[in-house]
């Protein structure tokens, strides 16, 4: 069983020529609300491959709450984990380019009112992998990356948003997952130019926080750094780019499946990047996620 324990939003989606420069008023050339929320998009990710999965999160009182937790479940997921609070739910205000580029901004709403004081421990109940992001409150991240350690998971911490790790409980995650910028972020440097650089970086917070380290590279695929010290790049393939909205949660939550699943991590790597690959090719963070069906299909198998 896979546990995600994280955000959960609806996206409101502009579509534009550019993105607006300060102070411009720009005329959107369509509109679209999806489901989103990092979290939740991670969840649906491995479902859709397969994988048993319990999602903890938060949604509002309001209809989009009642949208986010619909949706969860028509996808499989065990969603009994998402607490109601009065109020909003999380909105994520999203502009995508022609070049499918998204500029986000989150209203955490909901997401925003989680704790730490959950039953955790029962929640991680059976859960193998876990799975959480940096969109939900630091006393919620910790402890559910505090229960996944003592429940014998495989812990995965996607840094999204990027925020500083000293404020987390990283002696307790397994691998963390960045994408080149946040890698950079995590060390108060500028993103490497090169992958060469990225790896470098994705070395030392290894090394810092004795850890494994993924770090994703967009078309340049992705790269691993173990805490045994194995390390190895996995190519991306070309696609057509949509809208890369959700594609490093459509990776994460493929990556996370595929170590249900005891695949390598070089293996389970190359698994997420098809899938990634796949989900940018259509509007909205979730329309593009592929089932096992396609990433076989495109992996050959
Ligand atoms: O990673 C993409 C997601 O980030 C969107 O779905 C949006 O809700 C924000 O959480």
């Amino acid at each position: 069983m896979i546990v995600v324990a994280g955000s959960a939003n609806i996206d409101l989606v502009a579509r534009v020529a550019h993105h607006p420069e300060p102070g411009e008023t720009l005329l959107a050339s369509g509109y679209a609300m999806h489901q989103g929320g990092k979290g939740a998009n991670q969840a649906v990710a491995a479902a859709r491959l397969g994988a048993p999965v319990r999602f903890l999160g938060a949604a509002g009182d309001d209809d989009f709450g009642d949208r986010i937790v619909a949706d969860l479940a028509a996808e499989g997921i065990d969603a009994d984990g998402v607490q109601r609070f009065p109020g909003s739910s999380g909105i994520a205000l999203i502009t995508v380019d022609e070049a499918g580029e998204n500029r986000i901004v989150v209203v955490p709403g909901a997401n925003g009112e989680l704790d730490g004081s959950r039953d955790m421990a029962g929640a991680m109940g059976g859960a193998n992998v876990l799975l959480v992001q940096l969109e939900t409150p630091t006393a919620f991240v910790n402890a559910a990356l505090s229960a996944g350690r003592a429940a014998g998971a495989e812990v995965i911490l996607n840094a999204a948003p990027a925020a500083p790790l000293k404020a987390f409980e990283m002696t307790a995650v397994d691998w963390l997952m960045v994408n080149a910028g946040e890698a950079a972020f995590l060390l108060g440097e500028r993103e490497g130019a090169s992958r060469d650089q990225t790896v470098d970086q994705a070395a030392r917070l290894a090394r810092q926080y004795n850890i494994g380290v993924i770090a994703t590279l967009g078309a340049d695929g992705a790269l691993w750094i173990g805490r045994d010290g194995s390390r190895g790049h996995v190519p991306g393939r070309p696609c057509t780019v949509v809208d890369t909205t959700g594609a490093g949660d459509t990776f994460a939550g493929a990556f996370a499946a595929a170590r249900l699943e005891s695949q390598s991590v070089e293996d389970a790597i190359r698994m997420a990047g098809v899938a990634a690959s796949l989900s940018v090719g259509a509007a909205g963070a979730r329309a593009g996620m592929p089932d096992r069906a396609a990433v076989r299909a495109t992996m050959g198998d």
